[in-house]
């Protein structure tokens, strides 16, 4: 077991791993070590076997208060384009195949507003504070704000919120199709996030990972494409175990006991 510094990994019900940005005193800011640590916990439970779904989520005051700027002031145009500056944050969307929960309360600015859109499901508290204020430090989002956000509420909104640096809450991001479900209080968001990252958990593991890789390859493919590429995950779905397991479970009114194969 490796031991963090900016977060903690626990594993409150079967099947769900958690992950809970814990750097109080700079609001959760995403720095360099504390992007490496998530992205190592995020492998961990990618690999486990014990683990279906992830739940991310931050403090009741802040799921992150974006990138840090402190660390960033001072970089140069070569550093951060040699480094590839911010590409280690992709890791959550390119390499974790299992199902990502974003609970979000409190301040999801900048950064952490993009780190909450890269999950699979947001879940968040209706007063949670999102916006992408990067304007008003004479930059612009640097981790796929500008085109997830786009996506997710339309190039109207989208321009004027980047533009202003204007923040929205979550009751807006509820109604604006950001947020899958919000919440009237911090309790009733983890209680509600565990829930469903428990509903995911109890399904057979590969049918929820195909599930999750269909749905996110709608966001970068025409829909010909993209109901081709469904149709042969789906069809490969049935060299699965689980798939002849629910089935026959179905039509033996039974409960289907997936053997994740
Ligand atoms: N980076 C570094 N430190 C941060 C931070 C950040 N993004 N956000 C907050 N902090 C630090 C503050 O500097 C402060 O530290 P000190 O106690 O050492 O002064 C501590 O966290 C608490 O913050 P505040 O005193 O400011 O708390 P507040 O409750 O008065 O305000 C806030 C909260 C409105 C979120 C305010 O902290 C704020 O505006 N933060 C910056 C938000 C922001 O601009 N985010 C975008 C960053 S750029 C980016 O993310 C680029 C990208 O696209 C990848």
């Amino acid at each position: 077991v490796k031991s963090y510094e900016y977060i903690q990994t626990t594993e409150p019900r079967p099947g769900v791993g958690q992950i809970t940005l814990n750097r109080p005193k700079a609001l959760n800011a995403l720095s360099t070590p504390l992007i490496d640590e998530l992205n190592h916990a995020l492998q961990a439970f990618d690999s486990s076997p014990s683990i279906s779904a992830i739940l991310l989520t931050g403090s009741q005051k802040a799921f992150a208060a974006g990138a840090d700027i402190k660390e960033m002031s001072t970089l140069t145009f070569s550093e951060a384009y040699t480094n590839s500056f911010i590409e280690s944050w992709s890791l959550l969307t390119t390499t974790i195949k299992k199902p990502i929960i974003a609970a979000v309360s409190g301040h999801a600015l900048g950064g952490g507003c993009e780190l909450a859109l890269m999950c699979d499901i947001l879940y968040c508290t209706e007063n949670a504070n999102f916006g992408q204020p990067e304007i008003k430090l004479g930059t612009i989002p640097g981790a796929g704000g500008s085109q997830r956000l786009t996506k997710a509420i339309g190039k109207a909104r989208a321009m004027e919120l980047i533009l202003t640096g204007k923040n929205f809450t979550g009751k807006e991001a509820g109604e604006w199709g950001v947020a899958a479900r919000t919440f009237a209080s911090w309790e009733e968001l983890i209680e509600g996030a565990l829930k469903t990252a428990e509903t995911i958990a109890g399904y057979s593991r590969v049918a929820v990972m195909a599930g999750k890789e269909v749905v996110n390859k709608s966001q970068d493919l025409g829909v010909r494409d993209g109901v081709e590429y469904e149709r042969r995950v789906f069809h490969s779905l049935f060299g699965s175990e689980d798939q002849k397991i629910g089935m026959k479970a179905f039509a033996e009114k039974k409960k289907a006991e997936w053997v994740h194969k």
